[in-house]
């Protein structure tokens, strides 16, 4: 797929003021810091799209794009935020658990894993989550260019080892780089992909 246009939508943190639920939505996920909106302006080939900061909880909003005015991309605050209260992690907590349960058009949520470390608790965490909830999702393995490919092959294994304690099937991976765009094109084959199967939720409504 070619990124012909990227729009800015709107940033909510409202799930009833979304935008209205009639385009195919994927949503990124992960860690703070994990590179979810580097990954999005290289995904798209536009630097300022989605903001960027060396400061972790940079993205506190749910953040919405149109892309190629056919599918939704959506930028989520990143989860395990350290220097935030407890009041504001619950809040996190509960306005993206309720985005992922009740978005209608959501086909695809892809998890953010940094390629750098081994398995934390808080990503095989969330995964299990989703899993439970029948949330459809894909892992996305970033900052491969930060060392050797053995060592990012080493912590993809041990991610999938790790869910497979819980899962019968591993769901679909990319190693990925927002410097050097690698696996960057599988990711929006995959998003044209799922495209063509979309219906719309209810039209009538
Ligand atoms: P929050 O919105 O704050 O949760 O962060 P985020 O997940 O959106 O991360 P962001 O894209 O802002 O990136 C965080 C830091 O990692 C920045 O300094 C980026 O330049 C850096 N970074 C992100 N992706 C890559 C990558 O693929 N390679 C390298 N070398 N650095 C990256
Ligand atoms: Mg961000």
């Amino acid at each position: 797929m070619l990124v012909k246009t990227a729009e800015f939508i709107c940033s909510n943190t409202q799930v009833d003021k979304l935008p209205t639920p009639n385009l195919p939505e994927y949503a990124f996920i992960g860690r703070s810091n994990v590179g979810k909106s580097s990954l999005i302006n290289a995904l798209t080939g536009r630097k300022g799209l989605a903001k960027t900061s060396q400061k972790p909880g940079k993205t506190q909003l749910i953040n919405h794009f149109v892309i190629n005015n056919n599918w939704y991309l959506v930028d989520l605050p990143g989860y395990g935020y350290a220097q935030t209260s407890k009041k504001n992690r619950s809040d996190w907590e509960k306005f993206i658990r309720k985005y992922l349960l009740s978005r209608a058009n959501l086909q695809c949520i892809f998890v953010l894993i940094d390629s750098r470390h081994e398995p934390q608790k808080i990503d095989l965490d969330f995964c299990c989550w989703l899993g439970e909830k029948g949330l459809p999702f894909m892992l996305v393995f970033t900052k491969a260019d930060k060392q050797s490919s053995v060592k990012s092959d080493q912590n993809v294994s041990k991610f999938k080892r790790a869910l497979l304690k819980w899962f019968e099937e591993v769901p679909q991976r990319f190693l990925t780089s927002a410097e050097t765009r690698m696996g960057l094109l599988p990711i929006l084959e995959t998003i044209d992909q799922i495209n063509t199967t979309f219906i719309a939720p209810s039209e009538e409504n």
